[in-house]
């Protein structure tokens, strides 16, 4: 796409015109690399380009979504499933207005419900119909769970770190989604990086190992530098973007989601509602 091209979208995106629902999953090989300061802060960024975003904490070993957010997160989706509350109960609203969907225990569920169950979901789901982005929040590694939310995204992001064994779990995990043809579409994300340099090595070194042995492309999507503003607001239970939104970390946030509001993707699915059928059949095959 020329940068005309890419103006003309950014513009009919501002709008309100011609934007499609799309759905970014964001994962890792290993834990603790960054993921959820990533989506929490892509989430506040895009929401600033006039965006709807929703998030959903789909990693029910850590969710900790609430957490960065300083939200209190009463009910998941366990309790949609189990105590009868709506989504509306559910969800919970940030102060800039991103919608926070706890998953819970009730993620580990999705793959065992009955017809009635899903249904129940899914109408509870069809009532946010005007999100325009779902960013997910996964579990680290290669659980089906995992493998499934990979699967149904539109967008796949997997963070690393420059750490051999960040790297080399991202590899891994990279490989099951190529070789599986679970997603094609997978953007990297360097966290962490000392520099734009070190970042684009690190990428590079990534890039050429996945290249040499499975034989498949993966895309640049941009880096975040190491930053101590990112473990002050961590501290202080608020998105870097909206305390420091001058940080470096911050400014590199508002690239990435630039650059993935650019990107043209194969979109998967035309609503949260479409979106949540396709996933429970998956998860239920
Ligand atoms: N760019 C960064 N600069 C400095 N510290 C970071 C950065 N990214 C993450 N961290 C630190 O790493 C911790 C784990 O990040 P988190 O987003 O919770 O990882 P994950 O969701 O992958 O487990 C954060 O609490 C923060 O202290
Ligand atoms: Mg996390």
């Amino acid at each position: 796409m020329d940068q005309a091209e890419k103006l003309r979208q950014l513009v009919n995106i501002k709008n309100g015109k011609n934007y499609k629902f799309r759905v970014i999953t964001v994962s890792s090989g290993k834990g603790g690399v960054g993921k959820t300061n990533l989506v929490i802060n892509l989430a506040s960024s895009l929401k600033k380009r006039g965006m709807k975003v929703a998030v959903l904490d789909a990693d029910f070993g850590m969710a900790n979504v609430d957490i960065l957010y300083g939200i209190n997160a009463e009910y998941s989706i366990y309790d949609i499933l189990h105590n009868n509350k709506e989504i509306n109960e559910v969800m919970v609203l940030t102060d800039d207005g991103i919608v926070v969907i706890p998953g819970g225990s009730g993620i580990k569920e999705l793959s065992e419900l009955d017809a009635d169950m899903r249904k129940k979901l899914i109408k509870e789901f069809e009532k946010l119909h005007d999100i325009d982005i779902l960013l997910v929040d996964t579990g680290a590694g290669m659980s089906s769970t995992v493998l499934n939310f990979i699967e149904v995204a539109d967008v796949v992001v997997i963070v690393t770190n420059s750490e051999p064994t960040a790297l080399t779990d991202a590899y891994s995990l990279i490989k099951v989604v190529l070789k599986g043809n679970i997603n094609s579409n997978i953007n990297v994300v360097i966290n962490r990086a000392r520099n734009i340099k070190d970042a684009r090595d690190t990428f590079d070194k990534l890039k050429r190992t996945v290249d040499a042995f499975i034989g498949r492309e993966i895309k640049y999507l941009g880096y975040i530098p190491d930053d101590q503003k990112v473990g002050q607001a961590v501290r202080e239970q608020k998105p870097f973007i909206i305390t420091y939104p001058r940080c470096e970390a911050s400014i590199c946030i508002h690239k990435i989601s630039s650059e993935l509001l650019g990107k043209s993707s194969s979109q998967k699915s035309s609503s949260m509602k479409d979106y949540f059928s396709r996933l429970l059949r998956i998860m239920g095959r």
